[in-house]
């Protein structure tokens, strides 16, 4: 299995349009280590980067111009799309807008739970993905169950996922609208006929998540600090009320999480996260813990890579 991150950053990019915190000032001026990344989305294939299918985790705003700049997702003839599915984590912005950018006539299957389907089905935005019968397949996952990926026209894809909780939250559109369900957010573990595995859980209050036994994990890097907003006087908000468990602190992700066997790598990192600096004391922290910081165009080999896989 193969992933290529499409996006590293935490809903509203970075730098985000309207933050003039330290980090989202050096990287519009370019200071060195500092480098732009787009919203939170991975490319998973079990075949090989140029013949491969592949499945998005999650559709980002920025959704063109991460298949822009990654090869391996450019047409291989006039109407075509590696593209065949993509596995949405939940219903949130930065994860379902790019979804309405995939609408000019290419056949896709969605993989999301009951609860994510019928906040998408309340939006008359989604009818512009049904031009033609077939053109959006969509599919429920289901907690705890395996399900092989397959494309639109039910082609196997050579990928199974499932998905357990994580503690999540609705999307900021749905709360006190909708009922909570634990089918509104998830992780996916991802496996392949190579043996490979994947887990991938960006948008967790907690640490207490199936990781065990992967190959490699991708763990929720949004904020690094319980208050990082409140000190830097941007929000009220403390982590936990945006359902994101900081890295930092007795119970944060990097006490409780550094010694899984996976290589671990923080993605879906905020704007105001200090391991962006790349001299920070807090990038120091996490690289010497064994993690490594996600960014956008970084390629990952899963398990044996040349095996395996249709096509
Ligand atoms: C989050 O990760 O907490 C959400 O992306 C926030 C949002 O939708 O603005
Ligand atoms: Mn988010
Ligand atoms: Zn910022």
């Amino acid at each position: 299995m193969r992933a290529i991150v499409l996006g590293s950053a935490a809903g509203g990019g970075f730098p985000q349009w309207n933050c003039g915190c330290g980090n989202c000032v050096a990287v519009r001026k370019g200071r060195p280590g500092f480098e732009p990344r787009t919203q939170d989305s991975l490319a998973v294939t079990a075949g090989a980067l140029n013949t491969g299918t592949f499945a998005l985790v999650n559709a980002s705003p920025e959704i063109l111009l991460q298949i822009q700049r990654t090869r391996a997702l450019w047409p291989r003839a006039p109407r075509h799309s590696p593209i065949s599915a993509i596995v949405l984590t939940n219903g949130d912005m930065d994860h379902v807008l790019g979804l309405f950018s995939l609408r000019e006539s290419w056949p896709l299957a969605l993989y999301v739970t009951a609860s994510v389907r019928e906040g998408l089905e309340q939006s008359a935005f989604i009818r512009t993905l049904r031009r033609f019968e077939g053109q959006l397949v969509v599919r429920e996952l289901i907690l705890g169950e395996t399900t092989e990926l397959a494309d639109a026209s039910n082609e196997p894809m050579g990928l199974s996922v499932r998905a357990f909780p994580t503690a999540g939250k609705l999307p900021v559109h749905f709360v006190g609208k909708a009922t909570e369900s634990p089918e509104d957010s998830i992780g996916l573990s991802f496996t392949d006929n190579t043996g490979g595995s994947l887990a991938y859980a960006a948008a967790t209050a907690s640490a207490d998540v199936a990781l065990e036994g992967h190959d490699v994990v991708f763990f929720d890097g949004t904020f690094f600090r319980e208050d990082e907003l409140r000190r830097l006087g941007l929000s009220k908000s403390l982590a936990k009320d945006m359902a994101h468990i900081p890295i930092d602190g007795e119970n944060g992700s990097l006490a409780r999480l550094s010694k899984l066997g996976a290589r671990k790598i923080y993605t879906h990192i905020n704007n105001t996260n200090p391991i962006l600096a790349p001299d920070s004391d807090e990038r120091r922290a996490v690289e010497a813990a064994g993690w490594e910081v996600a960014y956008d165009g970084m390629e990952i080999t899963v398990g044996s890579s040349d095996v395996g896989g249709p096509k």
